[in-house]
Order: C-alpha cells, then structure tokens, then sequence
C-alpha cells in the first residue's frame, strides 16, 4: 500500500517506520521543517528503543521518505494517516486546529480515491467534522474520499514493540472499501493473530478515550488508597499484590507513585470529561482522576517538606524526569510539575536522568542538570525517585548517601526496599508504604 503518515511524532514516526518494516511504501509528512531534516538524515528527533533501526532499514530499503510538502505525500496514496497532536485548550478540550488544517491540506492536493484516517486522539465525533470539511475542500471528490478511523494504542518506550506486536488493532469505519484498505494495511500483523476490531466511527474514538481515562483512573485508585494505607500504617505493595491477583482486576497500573504523565493520560482524562459535557452527560469521576493525579506529586512534596522541615535554600535532587522509563519525552512529567512546586517554594532542584535532559531544560531552565545521579545528589539535603528507570535499581546507595548533605530519600516510584534503605542509614519515604511521617502521625 502506499501509505501517507501526517505528522511525523512520537506516534506518526513509529508508524511511518512500523509500516515501511511491514512492506508498505510510506511517505512521512511534517510541519516541522528541523524534524523533517533531522529525519532526512537518517536521524530519530526523539529517544525511542527501536525506532532508529527501523528508521535506517525503512530509508536504506527505499521505502521510506520524509517531506514538508504535502504535494510530494498526498497524490497517488491509497491511505493518509493523520497523527498531528490533539493538545489541551485551558478549558481542557482537545485542540484540534491541527486535525482540521491536516484534513484540508490533504483533501486540497487528493486525486483519486484514498482514506484519509484518524490516528491522532480525538473526540467522538470528529469523523464527522473531518467529513465536512472534506465535503468543503472537495465537493466534487467527497464521495471517493472515505473516513476512518485507527486510534493509537502505543506506550512510549515500548512503542516499535506495541506496533510490531499489538493486543489489538482497533478500526472504526462506516464503508467497506475503508475496511478493506486498513485490513490490508495490517495484514502481516493479522497473519500471525493479532485480532483486528471494527466498529462503527464513534465507537473508535469513544473506545479510545475510555481506554486512556480507566487506565488513568488504576493509577490515581492506586495513588488514593495509598494516601489512606500511609493513614492506617499499611502497606500499599501488598494492597496491591492482593487485588491484583484478582484476575477482574488484574496487576498492571497498580503501582502507586507520583502519578502519571505524559502527552496522554492526562490531556485525555481532561479531554473525555469535555467530550461527556458536549454530549449532555455529567462524569465527575474523570475530574478526580485528574484530582487525585495532582495530589500524588503533592504528597511527594509534603514528604520532601517532612523531611526538611524549611525548604529555603535547601537542595532537592530529582533522578529521572521523564513521565516514565524508555523515552525523553517530558510532556506534563510528575517530576517536572514537582520540581515547579519545589522551586516555588524555595529549594534548589538539581536532577539527573539517562535520557530526558535536554527535553527538560527546555521546559524547566532552573533545574541544575547533572551528567549522572552521584553528581546531582551532591551536597543535596533530599533524594527524590521520580521517574523508574531500570538503571536507578543499580545505583550504588552508599556512594550516594555519602555524597549527599543529609541522607534522607524519597522514593516516588516505591522501587527500594524500606528495610534496606534503613539498614543503609536513610531517612525514607515511600509512596503508601509506612514511612516517618505516618508513624509520627
Ligand atoms: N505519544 C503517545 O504515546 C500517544 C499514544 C497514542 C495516541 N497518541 C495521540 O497521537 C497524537 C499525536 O501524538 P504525538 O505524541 O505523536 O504528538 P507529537 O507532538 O509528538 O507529534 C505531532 C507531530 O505533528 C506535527 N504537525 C502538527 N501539525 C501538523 C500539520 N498540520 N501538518 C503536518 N504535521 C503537523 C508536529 O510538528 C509534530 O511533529 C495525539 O492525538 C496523541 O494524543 C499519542
């Protein structure tokens, strides 16, 4: 198939570079001339395990070509994916500005017959909107452009992966020759089993959104009766051990921590609540997701002011600022939102992490960056855990604790031992799991 990705991000480069390595013929469409050049280069704009490799075999194989210009994309494509972003307005909507001017960019240079789908997050009922304005731009083709819709399912960090290999494939469409197009899109992967769902538009863009905001929803449940396990000297780890063998309710995302983050989670829970008001119906539960998520990053900030009792002038060191391990991407991270609340509050922050620097001195330029953990945590009177990343669980504490001015550590993402920590002669705090200030209490 000849395929058209727009918008070459953290989702449409992993599809450009997923559907070259499936055999495809893709043509990747950015706004952003430094992406498109970087890409060009035979270089990834973000950190992503596994997206280079695709990237270089996709460009040595010929299959794979990147533009800024619609004209070179859009002529004699079966298939145009739109993956532009969907970010938040203030009032918590998704923005689809960008979803509108990819549709007419594309249906502006169409010449034949081609699907133009939805990829990016979007409310329900865009399908129709996207229609419109096909039958607006292109009145006398709008009956050979047809609408679909493929929500994006892909974690960050384990992208190539969740592509490569999905628990399913989501298709929402209202013809046959859109089904037929994306059935034969993924076809290698429907091959070796993975099932393929088709549903009626709306109920794509619905599913979407419900899946993102129950996601969020295990989290910021995880994170509450943490806050109460704190209160009654229990332990979160074995709540959660407990309910998640419950096979209704499953394991995953029942970690507590500092919450989650992300160019997801967060911007949907809000989005999905808009969505409910526009249809007439009332979810508050989705604002307390939201609720929750935010006093998550704050119980990690009163453990820090716990522990240091005045935090002018005093350092707090931060390991890890991405949202989560495996990518650079910073978007609405925990970490950054605490390091915000630190600073205002008048301590120092300086941070560490393996990939996600240059991303958050972008966004936080007060941060005092440091090349790897031990140098951030110099001289610093707090160490919090912010971000899991597999190379924290090796870190020497000892060499830590000693270049540290007070050893007192908080752990945000619940990855060490209490008894351990200890034993080593840290002051500890953990996410739900009894620490100083709860026996005090
Ligand atoms: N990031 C994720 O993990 C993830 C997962 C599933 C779904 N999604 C959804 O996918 C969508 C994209 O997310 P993302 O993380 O890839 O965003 P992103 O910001 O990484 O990428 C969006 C890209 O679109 C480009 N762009 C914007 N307007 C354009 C236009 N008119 N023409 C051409 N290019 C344009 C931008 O330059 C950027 O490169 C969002 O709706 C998001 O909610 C994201």
């Amino acid at each position: 198939m000849r395929i058209t990705v727009v918008g070459t991000g953290h989702v449409g480069l992993v599809s450009c570079v997923t559907f070259a390595h499936m055999g495809h013929d893709v043509v990747g469409i950015d706004a952003d001339r430094a992406k498109v050049e970087s890409l060009r280069a035979g270089r990834s704009p973000f950190f992503e395990p596994g997206v280079q490799g695709l990237l270089d075999e996709g460009i040595a194989n010929g299959r794979l070509r990147f533009t800024t210009d619609y004209a070179e994309g859009i002529p004699g494509a079966d298939v145009a994916f739109i993956c532009v972003g969907t970010p938040p307005r203030e009032s918590g909507e998704a923005s689809l500005v960008a979803v509108e001017k990819a549709t007419r960019d594309i249906a502006g240079l169409v010449d034949g017959p081609i699907v133009i789908v939805e990829k990016s997050t979007v409310p329900a009922g865009t399908h129709d909107r996207v229609k419109r304005t096909i039958a607006h731009e292109r009145p006398e083709l709008a009956d050979r452009i047809r609408v679909a819709s493929n929500p994006e399912f892909l974690r960050e960090g384990r992208a190539v992966v969740d592509t490569l290999e999905p628990e399913r494939i989501l298709v929402g469409a209202d013809d046959d020759a859109a089904f037929e197009a994306l059935r034969r899109i993924y076809q290698p992967l429907t091959a070796k089993g993975v099932p393929l769902i088709e549903t009626d538009i709306a109920t794509a863009e619905i599913a979407k959104h419900a899946c993102n905001a129950f996601l969020s929803m295990k989290i910021s449940f995880i994170n509450a009766v943490a806050r109460m396990c704190e209160r009654a000297g229990a332990d979160i780890a074995s709540v959660a051990e407990v309910m998640g063998t419950d096979s209704r309710i499953g394991a995953s995302f029942l970690n507590a921590g500092i919450g989650y983050g992300g160019f997801c989670f967060p911007k949907d829970v809000d989005a999905f609540e808009r969505v409910a008001d526009s249809l007439g119906y009332s979810f508050p539960l989705l604002r307390e997701i939201a609720r929750i998520n935010d006093e998550a990053v704050e119980a990690a900030f009163l453990k820090v002011r716990d522990a240091l009792w005045n935090l002018d002038d005093k350092r707090v060191c931060l390991l890890g600022l991405a949202f989560k391990p495996d990518t650079d991407d910073v978007r609405f991270a925990p970490a950054l939102a605490l390091a915000e609340r630190l600073i205002g509050a008048g301590a120092r922050v300086s941070a560490y992490d393996p990939a996600a620097i240059d991303e958050a001195r972008r966004e936080e330029p007060e941060i005092e960056y440091a090349k790897d953990p031990y140098g951030a945590a110099a001289d610093a009177h707090v160490v919090v855990l912010c971000t899991e990343w597999p190379e924290f669980e090796d870190l020497d504490l000892d060499k830590l604790k000693s270049v540290m001015r007070y050893p007192i550590f908080v752990d945000g993402r619940n990855v060490f031992d209490p008894e351990d920590m200890r034993r080593r002669g840290f002051t500890y705090y953990s996410m739900g799991r009894t620490d100083p200030a709860a026996r005090r209490a």
